[in-house]
Order: C-alpha cells, then sequence, then structure tokens
C-alpha cells in the first residue's frame, strides 16, 4: 500500500506518457513549446507497464489514468493499455486528452482495454480556441469527442479552464452543450502550473465565480451531502437533474486531505503531489535492474513522506520546477 503519515491512501496512479503536446495552451505551455525529454530519458513501453504492474500487484493502486503532455502522441499508447488490461487485479483505466487524434484511435482504445476519456475544452468557439491553444484543431476535438462516445469510452468527462477575459462568459454555453450531447462538463480553476511562471492569483476565476455565472441559466444544487471524499469534483444537479456539473476548487478549495493519487512522470520520477518539490527516480532503479521489490519499496518511501497540502493558500507558496505538461495532469 502506499499510505502517507497523513493516513492518506494512494490508489490512484497518474501516468505521463510524454511531456510533448500539439496544443500550447496558454495557461500551460509558451508559443514557442518547451525543452522536450529527449527519448533515451523516457521510460520505455516495457519500463512504464513494469512500474504500472508493480503499483498495482504490489502497492493497491486500483485506478491508472494516462496523461500527458498528450498521451495519444504515444507511439505505444494501444499497447500499454492492452497490456495493462492483462494485469491482476485489473486496473480502471482511462485517458486524459486534448482530444486530438480520438477520431482515429478511440475504437482501438476502447478494444485494448481502456474503460474512459477526460477531454480537456476550453470553448465552443473556433476563433476562441485559437487564442486560448495557438492552433487551430477546435474541430478535431469536437470530432474526437464523439468517436469517443461512439466507442463506449464512457462516461466522458469534460475538462474546462476558464481564463479571464478570454472565454470566462462561455460557461452556461458549455454546460448546456454538454448536457445536450451526452457529456460530463467539470470546470478547474487555473493552477500555478505553466511553464511561463504567469499564473495571477488575483486574475483567476474561482469555482464561486463559475457557479454564479451557471447559475444565471441553471438551478444548481449540490449533489448528496456536498462531502467530497477524494473526487476532487464539487458536483451538482443541474435543474433537478439528472445531469451534473463538476467544479473543482484546486486553489480555493484545496481537496488535499482527501487526497488518492501518485504520479508518474514520462522520465519514470515519482512524484507524491502536483505540487511536490522531490521526486523519486524510479528509472535510475529500473534502469541498475532492481528487483520489483525494491521499486515497490522506493515507491513507498516517496509516498510516506507526502506533504499536508499543496501549499497554495500559503503566501510563501512556491511553483513546482517543472510545469503540468512534464509532470503529468
Ligand atoms: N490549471 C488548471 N488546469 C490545467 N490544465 C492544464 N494546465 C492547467 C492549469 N495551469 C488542465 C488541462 C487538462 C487537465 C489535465 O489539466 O486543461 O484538462
Ligand atoms: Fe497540451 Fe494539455 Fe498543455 Fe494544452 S494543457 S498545451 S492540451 S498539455
Amino acid at each position: 500500500m502506499l499510505v502517507d503519515t497523513y493516513g492518506r491512501r494512494a490508489t490512484d496512479l497518474r501516468v505521463s506518457l510524454t511531456d510533448r503536446c500539439n496544443l500550447r495552451c496558454t495557461y500551460c505551455m509558451p508559443e514557442e513549446g518547451l525543452q522536450w525529454l529527449a527519448k533515451p530519458d523516457l521510460l520505455s513501453d516495457d519500463e512504464t507497464v513494469r512500474l504500472i504492474r508493480v503499483a498495482v500487484t504490489l502497492l493497491g493502486v486500483t485506478d491508472v489514468r494516462f496523461t500527458g503532455g498528450e498521451p495519444l502522441l504515444r507511439p505505444g499508447l494501444t499497447g500499454i493499455v492492452e497490456r495493462c488490461a492483462a494485469l491482476d487485479p485489473r486496473p480502471r483505466m482511462s485517458l486524459t486528452t486534448n482530444g486530438i487524434g480520438l477520431a482515429r484511435t478511440a475504437a482501438a482504445l476502447k478494444a485494448a482495454g481502456l474503460d474512459r476519456v477526460n477531454v480537456s475544452l476550453d470553448t465552443l468557439r473556433p476563433e476562441v480556441f485559437h487564442r486560448l491553444t495557438r492552433r487551430d484543431r477546435h474541430h478535431d476535438v469536437i470530432h474526437g469527442l464523439e468517436a469517443a462516445r461512439a466507442a463506449g469510452l464512457t462516461p466522458i468527462k469534460i475538462n474546462t479552464v476558464l481564463m479571464p477575459g478570454v472565454n470566462d462568459d462561455e460557461a452556461p454555453e458549455l454546460l448546456a452543450w454538454a448536457i445536450a450531447e451526452g457529456y460530463e462538463l467539470r470546470f478547474i480553476e487555473q493552477m500555478p502550473l505553466d511553464a511561463q511562471h504567469g499564473w495571477k492569483r488575483d486574475g483567476m476565476i474561482t469555482a464561486d465565480a463559475i457557479i454564479a455565472s451557471l447559475s444565471s441559466r441553471f438551478t444548481l444544487a449540490p449533489e448528496g451531502e456536498q462531502r467530497r471524499g477524494a473526487a476532487p469534483a464539487e458536483r451538482w444537479l443541474v435543474d433537478g437533474g439528472p445531469h451534473r456539473v463538476g467544479v473543482i476548487a484546486s486553489v480555493t478549495r484545496p481537496f488535499c486531505a482527501a487526497c488518492d493519487r501518485t504520479r508518474l512522470t514520462a522520465d519514470g520520477q515519482v512524484r507524491s503531489c502536483l505540487f511536490a518539490r522531490e521526486e523519486t527516480d524510479l528509472r535510475a532503479a529500473l534502469r541498475s535492474g532492481a528487483p520489483d521489490a525494491e521499486i515497490a519499496d522506493l515507491w513507498r518511501r516517496a509516498m510516506w513522506g507526502k506533504k499536508a497540502g499543496s501549499g497554495l493558500d500559503d503566501p510563501s507558496f512556491l511553483q513546482p520546477d517543472r510545469p503540468m505538461s512534464a509532470i503529468g495532469g
């Protein structure tokens, strides 16, 4: 098991398969992209599957999420999914993607054993999409979503980040569209994880502002007892249900006390938190011939030291050295 000194247990593994991306979302990367990891530094498919096997069979991980950068850019993705689906116990598997390329790959991913997808989409307007991502690919994302739905990669969740003065007026429109299309929409507060360090606490669109904006068109009721458990989304029933909308207040109401995550970067480093300032090098252990038990032990130790919180609410907060695209979302 992966437990920490605060009694939390990590059962949800996020695996970044590449730090590269075919978009340049302003809240993530600069226009020119980043200094990408060199191929020999990336875990191979075999190494990736081996670490996931250790997590699932020795450390109690039940859920595996593939992330990036953009994980659909990883050539071996379908094979990795297929090999993970054969593990015993079989983990639930999802993919966090920008949707580009999903139109081509959704059916094969489903056949390989992927359960569902989270697709990032911040706007319904192609010109706003271009402004946010610096690429003209809105159409590809919409097609990707349709292909995922047709392939049965459901429930399909959509992650939306609202940026002040760019798409912050679109929340109700996005929700109406998601409901009509059968997607589950979740708004995520913008976090300080961009490579350019452009995040400003003052400018960000808060969860409260998002709820207020949605309430201009919908009646929202908090779902259940409003206990979030490990799921970071605060879910709201829309117009009496059955449709829901999520609002992830990662900055204004951090959910660290219930966090159940552990992260593996594309170059084989374990991070106990997106905002952790330390990493544990499993790749070096793998490549020096360490047996599974030793790798499991390193991983346990990496998680044991997990901090209580992200520190986001502290004025002395320091951004992690690596941006989100290198850590995995
Ligand atoms: N703040 C909040 N969400 C972000 N994402 C990427 N960068 C940020 C950020 N700085 C989102 C992406 C994707 C998910 C993995 O995280 O839009 O949906
Ligand atoms: Fe790519 Fe995701 Fe970063 Fe956008 S947020 S540039 S889709 S990695």
